[in-house]
């Protein structure tokens, strides 16, 4: 864990992509040529490879060339007796490039370790991004199941194997050509050309148009990197001059995430293999809080890289890592998430870079497993959730959110999901990877139906009966319906609903919490209809969850004798601030995940505008206060880090909606069949509303 350094080892700079793919593709083809376009006998000799390519269907194409393809592709495809197919051929053939004007900026890139991971070319990346692992055989069934195209094998050669090779294979067919018709498909020519230099001057300009805002918060997201033994391994929460760092100056877990996708998203793939494998390491560290070692599998929730001076030599120093466990942090905290968060970023590191070897590297798939470990293990449990201590997440304090924060449970869902897509089946693993359907299916189960609340839910609880002792009873947490608090009467609007933020025995904690609703989105552990729901409730109720800064993180606040007696008369998460009732611009990027997913990229487009607008001025500030978010926060630091990179993040998923496959899951109907099938059986048990099957249905 230690290295040693000098004090002046500096860290390089270089940009990343050297953008071969769309230059040798457009100096294959001369787009610009009267020659090339007028020469027919070769569109159709594409077509008819093309369309034997359709019909065959086990050609293994391997196309790598980038944007300049929608050109290319209307010029290749016009006449092909498939055209129905074009627009899908293009898409398939000619999946997007990167973003050019992001590839000319400069990022910080360390010297190669023996960690560092090899360079990717942007062909690769974009392959990778959008295909499923190399060796179905060797993971787990479940990656079948992730968001992906088909796997696009042949390496970056496989252009020219097409275009080359393929071209050379099939025999030109010739075609008589009648006057009215060349002048017609020469007019039609001139026009698809016009079209597509309009669509390519539009994106260009678009490409061209990098915010003011964008490229501040790029600036500062690169000042934020720390090196490690002159490697990039993660991003310090905040650089606010202006305030004492305290633990700020540190990289925590989870908000080096945005951070994370906006250097993936980007092409910059380093930094997150760095992160992924040091903090992996500092997971196997023997901790102790007092006298008692929390289990094995625990991930820190920050680490600081420090230096310290070598005995022998007063001008050289040593490099170490140094973790917190929660030892460190206000009030001891159990970073709960910060495992989670290490494995949905491992499963997003994957899917972007195609690097799966990664995955199934020993350490990484015992990383994977001590923290899955940790979750699944047996113990009071009456319910699938994960039971916690309160402050366990983002709300690192008391906040009321001890037991089965609706939080925790997004997340786990989301990480049980990714550990099945990347866990190596073997005869080892495969018990784990039992207990990790069971789990789901229960999971989803319980979330869906219990967490749930919109109109009609509220309405039921409202005319519950109390002590109901029986196996069927409805008001399954002998729920009081006087919990129903006064505000939610008035709020929860007659379309759409959400999860609530958490539940206990006879305990319904009904305030709305962003992340873990996001997350239920982004997972799937949310139905369709619900995850719709949730968007309807945001954008019914967008004065109070976005206003003037998105999103709320929880609403509403606590206030008065609730707030006395639930904080503990923190003077920090007093009412609108902070973790109470605050607005934080890094829950941005879920939120564009959430509407991606949905299709919805509408309403993330305008909650961007509304953060774009501000936080350039404010200085990229971690908190809002006030009911509607109009001022900044009280405590709040300013250039925090996860708000700069939640920003950039959002952007960036914009731009590139697919790209959000690498966070996202869609529902998997086998997980629900499996709990329905075993409720149905079970003489003792039955589903409380409705038969469990409604909801492989909703
Ligand atoms: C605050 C937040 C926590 C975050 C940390 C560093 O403690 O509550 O979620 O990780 O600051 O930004």
């Amino acid at each position: 864990m230690f290295c040693h350094k000098r004090r002046s080892l500096r860290c390089t700079f270089g940009s990343f992509f050297p953008g071969r793919f769309c230059r040798s593709a457009s100096s294959f083809f001369n787009l610009t040529d009267p020659k090339f376009l007028e020469e027919k006998r070769l569109v159709v000799w594409f077509c008819s490879l093309v369309c034997v390519m359709n019909a065959t269907g086990s050609m293994g194409i391997a196309v790598t060339v980038r944007p300049c393809c929608r050109l290319l592709a209307a010029q290749l495809f016009p006449e092909c007796p498939c055209h129905q197919r074009r627009a899908a051929a293009a898409a398939f053939f000619f999946p997007r490039c990167p973003h050019d004007r992001l590839r000319a900026s400069k990022c910080p890139r360390a010297p190669s370790l023996s960690l560092a991971p090899q360079r990717r070319s942007a062909a690769s990346w974009v392959r990778a991004a959008l295909a499923p692992a190399r060796d179905e055989a060797a993971v787990s069934d479940a990656r079948r199941l992730s968001t992906a195209a088909g796997p696009v094998p042949g390496g970056d050669r496989a252009f020219e194997r097409i275009f080359v090779q393929g071209l050379a294979a099939v025999e030109p067919l010739v075609i008589e050509r009648v006057a009215e018709q060349e002048r017609m498909l020469v007019v039609e020519e001139k026009r698809k050309v016009e079209e597509v230099e309009e669509e390519q001057r539009a994106e260009m300009a678009k490409a061209r148009e990098v915010s003011e805002s964008e490229k501040e918060a790029w600036r500062l997201l690169k000042n934020a990197v720390v090196d490690y033994c002159g490697s990039p391994v993660g991003t310090v929460a905040a650089t606010d001059p202006a305030v004492e760092a305290l633990n700020y100056d540190q990289v925590f877990i989870r908000d080096f995430v945005p951070s994370a996708l906006a250097f993936l998203l980007k092409g910059e793939t380093e930094i997150v293999r760095n992160f992924l494998l040091y903090t992996l390491q500092l997971q196997s560290w023997e901790k102790t809080v007092d006298c008692y070692s929390p289990g094995q599998g625990l991930m820190p929730a920050s680490f600081k890289v420090r230096s310290v001076p070598l005995d022998v030599s007063k001008d050289e120093v040593e490099e170490m890592l140094d973790p917190d466990f929660g030892e460190s942090a206000i009030g001891r905290v159990a970073p709960v998430d910060s495992g989670l968060w290490w494995i949905i970023l491992l499963r997003a590191y994957g899917k972007i870079t195609g690097d799966y070897t990664f995955q199934e590297r020993v350490d990484v798939q015992t990383g994977i497993k001590l923290i899955l470990n940790l979750c699944l293990s047996d113990g009071f449990d009456m319910f699938p959730t994960l039971l916690v201590t309160d402050g366990s997440c983002m709300i690192d304090r008391r906040m009321g959110i001890h037991g089965h924060p609706l939080e925790i449970q997004a997340l786990f869902y989301c990480a049980l999901r990714c550990s099945r897509e990347m866990i190596v089946v073997n005869d080892g693993s495969k018990s784990l990877l039992r207990g990790i359907n069971n789990r789901l299916s229960a999971l989803s189960f319980h979330i869906r139906e219990y967490y749930w609340v919109d109109m009609k839910k509220i309405n039921e609880i409202y005319r519950y009966k109390t002590e109901e002792y029986s196996q069927n009873a409805i008001n399954k947490f002998n729920i009081y319906p006087e919990q129903i608090p006064g505000w939610l009467v008035d709020w929860v609007p007659e379309k759409g609903g959400y999860f609530i933020g958490n539940l206990q025995p006879a305990h319904m904690d009904f305030r709305f919490f962003s992340l873990g609703n996001l997350w239920a989105i982004v997972s799937s552990l949310a139905t369709p209809r619900q995850a719709e729901g949730i968007l309807d409730l945001i954008e019914e109720k967008w004065d109070d969850l976005v206003g003037n800064m998105p999103l709320k993180i929880c609403y509403p606040s606590l206030e008065y004798e609730e707030w006395r007696i639930i904080t503990g008369s923190d003077p920090k998460n007093t009412p609108w601030s902070y973790h109470n009732g605050g607005s934080w611009p890094t829950l941005l990027w879920q939120f564009t995940s959430a509407c991606i997913k949905m299709g919805r990229p509408e309403l993330a487009r305008k909650a961007i505008a509304i953060a774009e607008n501000r936080l350039l001025d404010d200085k990229w500030p971690e908190y809002y206060d006030t009911p509607t978010g109009r001022f900044i926060g009280k405590q709040s630091r300013l250039y925090q880090t996860w708000t700069i990179a939640g920003f950039l993040a959002s952007k960036l998923l914009l731009e590139n909606p697919e790209m959000a496959s690498i966070l996202t899951f869609e529902e998997d109907l086998e997980l629900l069949e499996g709990c329905a099938c075993s409720l149905i059986k079970s003489p003792r048990t039955q589903c409380s509303r409705h038969a469990a099957k409604s909801h492989v249905l909703h």
